[in-house]
């Protein structure tokens, strides 16, 4: 009896111990993957919002990075498209179509770049670039035409976050 009532403290005490060093190590494992990111605030915020980063191991994390670019890229789309409804100004309607266009691209590009995350991390990295670039097109196509982007902060939300996906997966290289 008394044998078994301490086996049960030193188990309890071992799993504790066991669950104490896990949770540090995956929470090492968020913070030594958003280190030496371009975007090491974002990087971690958006990991840490999603509960399977937990459990992830790094590809598990760029999967969970991309998945939040697409949230975000569709948004974005979702956005262009109501404005293009009732834009009549000739050239900001041109700027909308190039963003939906751009935009379009990217909600392709991206579960394609999840498809590549640990069998060609090359091709996923170049599919998280192809994002960046799709973002910054779609802003470049008002500033060319200096026009004033009605949407900034979330055009720069996708392009910060394809540059957070090809840190995590220039981990993998
Ligand atoms: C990414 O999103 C897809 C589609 O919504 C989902 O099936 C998948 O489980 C998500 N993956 C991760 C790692 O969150």
């Amino acid at each position: 009896m008394v044998i078994s009532v301490t086996m049960t403290r030193i188990s309890l005490l071992f799993l504790s111990i066991l669950f104490t060093f896990s949770y540090h190590s995956q929470a090492d494992l968020i913070g030594d993957t958003c280190k030496k990111n371009d975007f090491p605030d974002l990087c971690i915020s958006t990991l840490r919002s999603n509960p399977g980063s937990m459990t992830a191991d790094v590809k598990g994390l760029a999967h969970i990075a991309f998945n939040a670019t697409l949230v975000k890229a569709t948004a974005n789309l979702k956005h262009v498209n109501e404005l293009l409804k009732k834009e009549n100004d000739p050239i900001l309607k041109s700027c909308l179509l190039t963003c939906a266009e751009q935009y379009a691209d990217a909600l392709h590009d991206i579960p394609m770049g999840v498809q590549y995350v640990g069998s060609n991390n090359f091709e996923a990295a170049s599919i998280a670039a192809a994002v960046t670039d799709e973002a910054r097109s779609c802003e470049e196509a008002f500033t060319e035409n200096n026009r004033k982007c009605p949407f900034t902060p979330e055009n720069d939300v996708v392009r910060h976050l394809a540059g957070v996906v090809a840190g995590i997966i220039s981990l993998l290289r």
